[in-house]
């Protein structure tokens, strides 16, 4: 068959490239997932923003800034899809915003397309802009390797998937994901959203749902960062700084700290000759399970945000 010619091609630019984020099944996931959780008002908020072209949803959304970080129009914004943790992953994680984020990164753009989602003062396309925006950011920060800075996020470090070479963050952004949904669901990602959307409602992920949810203020700013911030103007916690300082809130930081927990725990948890898509190994398994509860998390989260932004609280059961 014709595929495998083009399969070949994509997956040696994949090598060549790498990926930065999930691939866009992860994006996608995130984005429709949220849908199933909007509050009224940030659900007209999302239908009518997004319209047409998106058919209304932040599934299909979801993948927008990948697409143009490599666009000269857009270039700029390539390094925010990431925090560079200098930690000593695998032996001590945990981050410190100063060092890590120093100028700009995920933390800080989740929290100016916060800003900029809700500022009536811009046009419709900026706030487009930056609802597609939260939407992939909201997926990238759950994936451990966009809260790592070793080895450029795992992106220098050449790793076995399915028999062939990958770099240990396509790994986890797509090898994993894309064995997961062939082994499990027919290669149907839509299938997969399902199980994941259940997975919350009704499932093995309900009872964890508050604890997801115990970060919610879209205001509150991050503790980490105020020991360094030189903001001296005694800023009230609920309105967001607009001044030139970087501006972290707490709960980017937050999510970004489940991600990099992981680092230690799992992702770097593997030997050389290890095949990472092996799904008889046990890396395989926990990292599957890491991936799917961070993804379900993830768009769980991001409507929960968007609920509070738009509809004035979570909403959320
Ligand atoms: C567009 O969204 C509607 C629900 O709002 C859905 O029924 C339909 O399948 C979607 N179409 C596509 C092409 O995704
Ligand atoms: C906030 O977003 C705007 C619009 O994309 C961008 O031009 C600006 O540089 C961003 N500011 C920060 C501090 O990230
Ligand atoms: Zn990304």
């Amino acid at each position: 068959m014709m595929p495998s010619v083009f399969q070949a091609i994509s997956f040696a630019s994949l090598l060549l490239t790498g990926v930065h984020a999930w691939g866009n099944e992860g994006h996608r996931a995130v984005g429709f997932i949220a849908m199933e959780f909007l509050a009224p008002k940030a659900l007209d908020f999302v239908r009518s923003t997004l319209g047409k072209p998106y058919n209304g949803s932040l599934g299909p959304a979801a993948t927008w800034a990948d697409s143009v970080r490599r666009t000269p129009e857009y270039k700029w914004s390539g390094s925010w899809h990431f925090i560079d943790v200098e930690d000593k992953a695998p032996v001590s994680c945990g981050i410190v915003e100063a060092r890590d984020c120093p100028s700009g990164c995920i933390l800080t753009a989740i929290a100016n397309y916060t800003n900029r989602v809700i500022d009536e003062d811009l046009s419709a396309d900026q706030r487009l802009e930056a609802l597609k925006f939260l939407t992939h950011f909201a997926g990238d920060i759950g994936q451990p390797l966009h809260a790592e800075g070793k080895e450029v996020g795992g992106n220098h470090i050449l790793t076995k998937c399915g028999g062939l070479p990958m770099n240990l963050h396509a790994v986890w952004d797509v090898g994993i994901i894309k064995k997961h949904l062939k082994l499990n669901f027919a290669d149907s990602s839509e299938a997969w959203i399902e199980s994941l959307i259940s997975g919350i409602q009704f499932g093995k992920y309900k009872s964890r749902t508050g604890e997801w949810l115990s970060c919610t203020s879209t205001t509150q700013l991050s503790r980490n960062s105020q020991a360094h911030e030189v903001d001296t103007t005694g800023t009230n916690a609920q309105t967001p700084i607009t001044s030139n300082s970087l501006t972290f809130l707490e709960c980017p930081l937050v999510w970004a700290s489940d991600s990099n927990k992981y680092d230690c725990s799992a992702v770097f948890q593997f030997t050389s000759e290890d095949d990472l898509c092996d799904e008889s190994s046990s890396y395989y398994a926990i990292a599957v399970d890491i991936i799917e509860l961070q993804i379900a998390k993830q768009g769980y989260r991001l409507a929960a945000w968007l609920n509070a932004l738009f509809d004035g609280e979570p909403y959320l059961p």
